[in-house]
């Protein structure tokens, strides 16, 4: 908890927001830029604006190696400002390059997590826009996101803060804030 407290005194304004897809991680990030009054960041939507093209069309020119390689650089050009921001990272970002290393030294890094039926039934009305669950069926969902987040947490859990459930999160950083 001090450590927490002090890495904020230094960092309070530079957010990453990591997780599985459909966790929340956009919708929480806005909210909490919001309530910090710095700029909200979505990094697939940088990547989008970027390269002028849809994450799907990037997969499917690229492949997941490239899209890696794009996500990192693009990344890494936002550690070397020293603007402040909130910024939702995609699914994956953590866990590739040094990306999760250097989000931990560059910021305060919070895990985002929810029941995993929550997030399937989620993911099942927007699978479109996303290229690694757009291929399953509705009924695969769930146990693919059980295998992700077993490959993924050992980067997921170095986060500095976990925070269950969307809603809770600008009142919980508010209160580490508040110190
Ligand atoms: C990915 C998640 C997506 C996006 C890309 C890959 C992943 O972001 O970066 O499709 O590997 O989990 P969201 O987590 O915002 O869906």
């Amino acid at each position: 908890m001090l450590f927490i407290r002090a890495f904020i005194e230094v960092y309070t304004n530079r957010i990453f927001l990591i997780g599985l897809p459909g966790v929340g991680k956009t919708y929480a990030a806005k909210l909490l830029a919001n309530e910090l009054n710095v700029p909200f960041y979505d990094l697939d939507s940088l990547i989008e604006q970027q390269k002028g093209k849809a994450i799907a069309v990037i997969f499917e020119e690229v492949g997941e190696d490239g899209f890696r390689k794009i996500e990192a650089d693009i990344l890494f050009s936002y550690f070397n400002s020293n603007q402040s921001f909130v910024m939702a990272c995609g699914g994956g970002t953590p866990c590739f390059y040094n990306n999760m290393e250097y989000m931990n030294q560059s910021g305060l890094t919070v895990y985002l997590i929810d029941y995993l039926d929550t997030i399937a039934q989620r993911l099942v009305k927007e699978k479109a826009q996303r290229p690694l669950i757009a291929k399953l069926t509705n009924e695969n969902i769930l146990p693919y996101l059980q295998e992700l987040r077993a490959k993924r947490e050992p980067y997921y859990l170095q986060a500095h803060i976990i925070v269950d459930g969307e809603t809770q999160l600008a009142e919980k950083l508010k209160l580490f804030i508040a110190g």
